[in-house]
């Protein structure tokens, strides 16, 4: 399609919906499209949408008007409305709103451009939300056939997801690659099962390939595998059976750990990060090649959600907390350094006093480097919704304040034991209000400001950082020799 048109484009939600973005942008900019941050100047407006809260969903909610308005005001303009809400919400959005063209769901990223020329073509509104990316198990087998393993020759044949994993970067030197798309797990309260669809696995031969091309040719020191369990990567697959060709070696059971173990031998790659974890599928061959790798971060993070096993198992979060303590001990005894962050929604149906205790409790023993807390949120459809809900909102929201609160002081605390320590970071970006304070990140993934006189120079680059003081969410250095 050639074109000038330019597109704004606003990103709601996860790791995972950004990278859909990134893919986005890289799709129209590679078909004469140009971005433009202001909304008012453009011919096609992106809104990529999350619906794991109902929070999150208020906020398509919350454009929707000036949306209205910008069309009225330049009816030529074209509103496209993706990702998660799209998928879940499909007829009300076209309902509601009818001056959307175009509704478009998770899995029709790639189909973009088609749909937008339907819409030019036809005039009317254009709904497409039954596409998938990722394939997975056949197209895995028939690159793995018997006869391809015995001639350890692979050839790649012609098939989509093979683009799956071009997409443009916020940042030059890192990148996000999604290793799975969807989720089998049904916890009981979330939607993403069923906007995201079942799990699938990208090709392991399409990341390893992709990724040495990021390293080699591109300058990506640091890369994060993407997945909303990434411990169950692979298990998609029949036949699993795996070369990794330019990597040289032969895997009889291909898996997370495996895969992390090629990346890791990738010279060139100094940081390689990953989450989701569910904490049901973490082998000890993961923590084992974690443990054994430099360049793989010590950072999990390890949702636990609950600390009350009536919880987690009205949750159908398939472990204990028993489990989840056995995980925890033999991660730090491999790992003393390693830190370990979670996520926990507080009021869920069913959750009581005793309950929310004993969350507080764990969390207290457990000392999470951080915690990214949600007050529960019936999601339709979804398993929770059925269940009884009898504790008031103002109940819950005091439980929630009690948890953030004791939280904020372990985080301080944690943070506090790195003072005066000379570590490494990984600079990120510099401050647009204050010249010359730049942010990176540690092996761990913790935010560390501090300044440098060179700050343009070292965005991109490592350098070592003595820590001087701690916050709940960062820390503050000086930039210090090695
Ligand atoms: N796959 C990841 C991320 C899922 S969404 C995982 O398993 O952790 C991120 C977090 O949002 C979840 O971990 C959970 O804590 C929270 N969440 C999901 N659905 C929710 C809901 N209905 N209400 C409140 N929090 C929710
Ligand atoms: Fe949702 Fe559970 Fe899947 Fe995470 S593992 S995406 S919380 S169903
Ligand atoms: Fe939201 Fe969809 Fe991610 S619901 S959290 S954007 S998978």
């Amino acid at each position: 399609m050639e074109t000038d048109k330019k597109f704004y484009i606003k990103t709601f939600g996860c790791q995972m919906n950004e990278f859909d973005s990134e893919r986005l942008i890289f799709l129209l900019k590679r078909n004469g499209f140009t971005q433009t941050e202001n909304i008012n100047s453009a011919d096609v407006v992106i809104i990529n949408t999350c619906s794991v809260r109902k929070k999150a969903e208020n906020r398509l909610y919350g454009h929707i008007g000036n949306l209205k308005i910008l069309k009225n005001n330049n009816p030529g303009i074209i509103i496209c409305i993706g990702g998660c809400t799209a998928q879940n919400l499909k007829d009300k959005i076209q309902q509601d709103f009818p001056f959307v063209d175009i509704v478009f769901g998770t899995g029709s990223i790639s189909r973009f451009l088609s749909i937008l020329e339907k819409r030019l073509e036809t005039g009317r509104i254009v709904c497409d939300t039954s596409g998938t990316e990722i394939s997975s198990g056949n197209y895995f087998n028939t690159l793995f056939s018997s006869e391809n393993l015995k001639t350890k020759k692979y050839n790649i044949p012609e098939c989509n997801e093979i683009n799956y994993l071009d997409a443009s970067r916020s940042f030059r030197f890192k990148a996000f690659i999604p290793v799975t798309v969807g989720c089998n797990n049904f916890c009981s309260y979330c939607i993403v099962p069923y906007v995201r669809g079942k799990e699938r696995s990208v090709n392991p031969s399409i990341i390893l390939n992709k990724i040495k091309n990021l390293v080699e040719s591109e300058g990506v020191v640091e890369v994060t595998l993407l997945g909303q369990n990434v411990n169950s990567y692979g298990l998609d697959f029949i036949n699993r059976q795996y070369i990794d060709g330019d990597f040289g070696r032969f895997h009889k059971d291909i898996n997370f750990a495996k895969l992390l173990e090629s990346l890791a031998a990738l010279k060139g790659l100094k940081r390689i990060r990953f989450m989701t974890s569910h904490p049901k599928d973490f082998s000890d061959e993961l923590i084992r090649v974690i443990s054994e790798n430099k360049n793989i971060c010590k950072h999990i993070h390890l949702p636990i959600q609950a600390g009350s096993d009536k919880i987690l198992s009205l949750m159908n979060r398939k472990y204990l907390i028993k489990d989840y303590l056995l995980l925890y001990e033999k991660i730090k005894s491999a790992m003393p350094d390693c830190a370990i962050t979670t996520d926990i929604i507080v009021g869920f149906p069913g959750e009581e006093e005793k309950d929310f205790a004993q969350t507080l409790e764990t969390v207290q023993k457990l000392r999470f480097n951080r915690a990214f807390t949600f007050l529960y949120s019936p999601r339709r459809g979804t398993a929770a919704e059925k269940l009884k809900d009898e504790v008031l909102l103002t109940e819950k929201k005091k439980w929630f304040s009690e948890l953030i609160r004791v939280q904020k002081r372990i985080s301080l605390e944690e943070n506090l034991l790195l003072r005066s320590k000379k570590l490494e970071v990984l600079v990120e970006s510099n401050d647009i209000k204050q010249k010359g304070l730049l942010k990176g990140r540690l092996d761990n993934n913790n935010i560390v400001h501090f300044y440098s006189d060179n700050s343009e120079k070292m965005i991109g680059k490592f350098a070592f950082v003595k820590i001087t003081e701690a916050k709940s969410f960062y820390l503050n250095g000086e930039l210090t020799g090695k």
